[in-house]
């Protein structure tokens, strides 16, 4: 309990502290490149009760065993805990906290306005996935049809005008699970999984950003999963990229994560078989030390340890990245960040979902795509496709990997200046939901 409080106070008077509504219209903030241009990029902060965001908090160890004790990963400001003392870019995040930081770095966004009749797009702060917890694993699981509309009903009582102008056209808000935990048909009774906030016509209008989507979606876009890595400076991003540069890749591919151990036949078994088989053979081209890698991550294993698959990604040249439980997975974000080029066997794995930050017109420059089936079925192996590659081939695609980092990582809070003049992934998901409010409003 005393734990608990020491993490949590510090945190919510923070958040308090900062003025949610920082910079008004006439007072633009600068960076060094210049007056910053706010035009069509306004966003207003709703306001909400702490009971829609802060308060939430306080139930991080409600649904221990059910659902992991979450109160160390709310330090600073949902970042979780630093990897060890003297870390500075390295933390034990937690993907679900993402509602907690992505609240705080809107907070430092320089076209705020606390106008809400001059905003382009407004925030909910709502942590929808933290809510949603005690609909998925607490006492509320039969009423998981009903998640939402206290909020809805919030806002509908509180400044109607707000969502009245455009019906909820220009909302968006950030709910850090997949969207499939949110799709539960509004109707299911008994419940089966999830909440059925995505499907009550009351958000079809919200933009949603989730860490998955569904195959066929409009109200929510998927936004990387938060990798361990959060600089604050220009220097320790690009001190990172250079060891990323150098590292030297002794291994052709790996596999971060767990499964596989199933007897009917799928992708993660067929990995999990050809790494076992292959490990023992050598390549005969002497490229490579090794040709496969498992690094086990089963019953979370790797969830808040950095560094037991990082260092292995450093190594190596190719990270495999089967669906798992959902399409995509954190790892996909872990590998590019490690300049490890990844392998899909689908397309709904990154391709179809990723699309504002990791551009589909170009995936096949930083990626390799090969189909399931291919591997599962037709007896295709995995080894020989990738070695298949030419060498200058993989160093180009591991180039356009490396171009990347800096777009798919989240920026720690108060970073230099320099380093916000880089589009981060927070930056490119802001830039994303504007634009698509803006159509949006368009088509109407
Ligand atoms: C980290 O810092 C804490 C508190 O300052 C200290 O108790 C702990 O021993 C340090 N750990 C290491 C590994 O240095
Ligand atoms: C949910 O409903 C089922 C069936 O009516 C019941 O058995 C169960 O106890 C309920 N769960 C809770 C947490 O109320
Ligand atoms: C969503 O937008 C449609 C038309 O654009 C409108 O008819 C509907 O009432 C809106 N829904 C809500 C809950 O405001
Ligand atoms: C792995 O080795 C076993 C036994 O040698 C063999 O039956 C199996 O087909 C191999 N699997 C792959 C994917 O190479």
């Amino acid at each position: 309990m005393a734990s608990k409080i020491t993490i949590l106070l510090p945190i919510l008077t923070a958040l308090y502290l900062l003025p949610t509504t920082a910079v008004s219209r006439d007072t633009n903030a600068h960076t060094d490149s210049g007056p910053l241009d706010c035009t069509n990029r306004w966003i207003y902060i709703r306001q909400l009760p702490s009971r829609f965001n802060l308060d939430l908090l306080t139930s991080c160890s409600n649904y221990y065993p059910l659902y992991d004790d979450f109160c160390p990963y709310i330090a600073n400001h949902g970042l979780g805990q630093a990897t060890h003392n003297r870390s500075k870019s390295w933390f034990r995040t937690d993907p679900h906290m993402l509602e907690v930081s992505f609240h705080r770095r809107i907070l430092e966004y320089p076209c705020l306005t606390s106008v809400p009749e001059t905003a382009d797009a407004i925030f909910i702060p709502y942590y929808a996935g933290i809510d949603a917890l005690r609909y998925l694993y607490g006492s509320d699981v039969n009423s998981s049809s009903e998640h939402g509309l206290n909020l809805f009903n919030y806002m509908q009582t509180n400044e109607p005008e707000i969502w009245g102008r455009n019906l909820g056209h220009d909302h968006f808000l950030v709910m850090a699970r997949s969207a499939w935990d949110f799709s539960q048909a509004a109707d299911a009774d008994p419940p089966i999984w999830g909440t059925s906030f995505l499907e009550l016509p009351q958000f079809y209008n919200v933009t949603a950003l989730t860490l998955e989507s569904r195959a066929w979606s409009w109200q929510e876009q998927a936004i990387p999963h938060p990798t361990s890595f959060h600089p604050s400076t220009l220097a320790l991003l690009e001190s990172w990229v250079l060891r990323v540069r150098r590292s030297h890749r002794s291994t052709l591919m790996l596999f971060a994560g767990g499964g596989g151990t199933s007897t009917t036949p799928n992708i993660r078994r067929s990995i999990r078989e050809t790494c076992l088989n292959d490990t023992r053979i050598s390549d005969v081209t002497g490229r490579f030390q090794r040709l496969c890698e498992i690094v086990d991550c089963s019953n979370g294993a790797c969830e808040h340890d950095p560094i037991r698959y990082m260092k292995p990604m450093l190594h190596a040249t190719f990270c495999l990245q089967p669906p798992g439980d959902t399409p995509a997975r954190r790892s996909t974000f872990d590998g590019i960040l490690a300049g490890c080029i990844p392998v899909f066997f689908e397309d709904q794995s990154a391709r179809i979902q990723y699309r504002w930050h990791l551009p589909s017109k170009e995936f096949e420059e930083f990626s390799v795509t090969i189909p399931k089936e291919d591997v599962v079925y037709r007896g295709l192996s995995i080894v020989d496709v990738l070695m298949r590659i030419p060498r200058g081939e993989v160093r180009r695609m591991r180039e356009r990997v490396m171009e990347l980092i800096p777009r798919v990582i989240y920026r720690k809070h108060g970073s230099s200046l320099g380093l916000r003049a880089r589009k981060d992934a927070f930056d490119v998901a802001i830039e994303g939901t504007l634009k698509r409010i803006h159509s949006r409003l368009r088509e109407r």
